[in-house]
């Protein structure tokens, strides 16, 4: 937890439930914090890198939070610097409820999942959306040469917060990549019993 993270997510609400449940005092500390922690270290960049997809939360004009999944290749959500992000948006069915939640609040809150090492890592932020025609050099820098996706416009995520959760509670899973690797050494393995096992019944058929 930083304190750029506790300022934003710890509203009057939340600080005094916090006291009533008696938690507030072991969250003061990060109210004088002198440093506040909101740029992303090479840690979270090399994590973020890795994603090939995250949730992200909009907030509506009626006040409704609208979580949507956004996924692409591993490394589709680019670190522009250490406090800059960005992704193209992709052409999907063209409900367009997160840019059109952005032109009236500009405020993104992203969950970017490692099922398989059991972490997560939240990012609060604010989206510039940026269009070819502001930024080709950008746009051409989101685009991802043989994946089948239109990029129609760049989200760009001014980030203002992060912050690490603990395991806790996420269940393992594994993408098709990540078993493929974790087998391939006991179908190489499996191979070579196979051959073992057809040598011996060979040698046994030449027996008297
Ligand atoms: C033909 C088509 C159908 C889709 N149907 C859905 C759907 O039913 N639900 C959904 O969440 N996403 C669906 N998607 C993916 C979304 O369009 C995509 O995630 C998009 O970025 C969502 O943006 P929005 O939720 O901000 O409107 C579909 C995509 C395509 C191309």
């Amino acid at each position: 937890m930083s304190r750029a993270y506790s300022d934003i997510a710890f509203t009057p609400a939340v600080r005094a439930l916090q006291t009533r449940m008696g938690s507030r005092s072991a969250y003061a500390a990060f109210d004088h914090a002198e440093d506040r922690r909101h740029t992303l270290t090479e840690h979270e960049a090399e994590f973020i890198r890795e994603r090939d997809g995250f949730y992200q939360a909009t907030v509506s004009e009626t006040g409704w939070p609208y979580v949507q999944f956004r996924g692409g290749p591993a490394g589709f959500l680019k670190v522009l610097d250490a406090s800059t992000l960005a992704y193209g948006d992709f052409r999907g069915n063209r409900q367009y409820i997160s840019v059109g939640n952005l032109g009236g609040n500009d405020r993104v809150s992203l969950m970017l999942m490692d099922y398989a090492s059991r972490q997560r890592l939240k990012i609060l932020g604010r989206v510039r959306l940026v269009s070819e025609a502001e930024d080709p050099a950008l746009m051409a820098q989101l685009r991802l040469p043989g994946y089948r996706a239109q990029v129609e416009r760049a989200f760009v995520i001014d980030v203002e917060a992060f912050d690490w959760n603990c395991p806790q509670h996420i269940t393992p899973r594994f993408t098709e990549a990540e078993i493929e690797q974790a087998v391939q050494p006991l179908r190489a393995e499996l191979e070579q019993l196979h051959l073992e096992l057809a040598r011996l019944r060979a040698a046994s058929a030449h027996q008297p």
